[in-house]
């Protein structure tokens, strides 16, 4: 079975799309969502839809959808990332806002076949950044691959019986053959605000027959998102982030 893992979109309408054309030549059987489908960018109704569209679809909530859809009051927000939740919440239409809500939490187990995860399988609001929140994460659970979000950067970390490993991938298409023995904590990367200094939008596919992750960088016309974040009267800083990367 292969799967779209998609992670992180953040309303942007530009960068989903992007990805959406991308995976149209390429062969896949599901859909799967680790969380934060809407939040910063200026298009969250636009989004929902697109994902939405992406049947079969299997997804969890994110923290931003969340504070988006009225379940927690975002109160550990920094002030630019509440405020463009707050104008979210006032722009998805009412169906939009009931399908966010009904999200479910993470962890999930997909198909017996892998877990995902919005931040880690424990807490859905904490960040793996590194190898020391990996080998926690390792350690208070037993999944053999589990797919998590939240920190915006793709990496995979590997757990064998001697040591963790960390692959940061910098390849337009990184291609990956999972180890036997092997345990694994993979972030497939931001669709909609990339954080690790490249602004291409980041998706993995996962073929579980071959055990094979590939980690794809698809560029996206980053312009046209941020015009349109600056004219919905969003923090600018949202927009100039954008073309960083971070
Ligand atoms: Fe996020």
């Amino acid at each position: 079975m292969k799967y779209l893992i998609l992670s992180d979109i953040h309303s942007n309408q530009e960068a989903l799309g992007a990805v959406f054309s991308f995976v149209r030549r390429k062969p896949w059987d599901k859909v799967v969502f680790l969380g934060d489908l809407v939040g910063y960018g200026a298009n969250p109704n636009q989004a929902v839809n697109m994902l939405r569209s992406m049947k079969p679809l299997v997804g969890i909530r994110g923290n931003h959808d969340k504070v988006c859809s009225g379940i927690e009051t975002g109160e550990l927000f920094n002030r630019i990332a509440l405020e463009a939740a707050m104008w979210t919440r006032r722009k998805l239409t009412k169906t939009n806002l009931r399908w966010l809500k009904a999200l479910p939490q993470g962890p999930a187990v997909v198909d017996g076949a892998f877990a995902i995860s919005h931040g880690t399988p424990i807490d859905e609001d904490a960040y793996i950044f590194g190898e020391i929140e990996a080998l926690n994460v390792f350690r208070q659970t037993d999944y053999p691959v589990c797919f998590f979000g939240h920190s915006h950067f793709p990496v995979i970390f590997g757990l064998s019986t001697e040591s963790i490993t960390t692959i940061l991938t910098i390849a337009p298409s990184f291609r990956f053959k999972l180890k036997p023995g092997v345990r694994y904590l993979i972030n497939p990367g931001s669709i909609g605000q990339p954080r690790d200094g490249n602004p291409l939008a980041s998706f993995a596919l996962y073929d579980t027959e071959s055990r094979v992750v590939t980690i794809h960088r698809i560029a996206y016309r980053v312009e046209q998102t941020q015009g349109k974040i600056l004219k919905a009267g969003l923090p600018r800083p949202l927009a100039d982030r954008l073309a960083l990367g971070r």
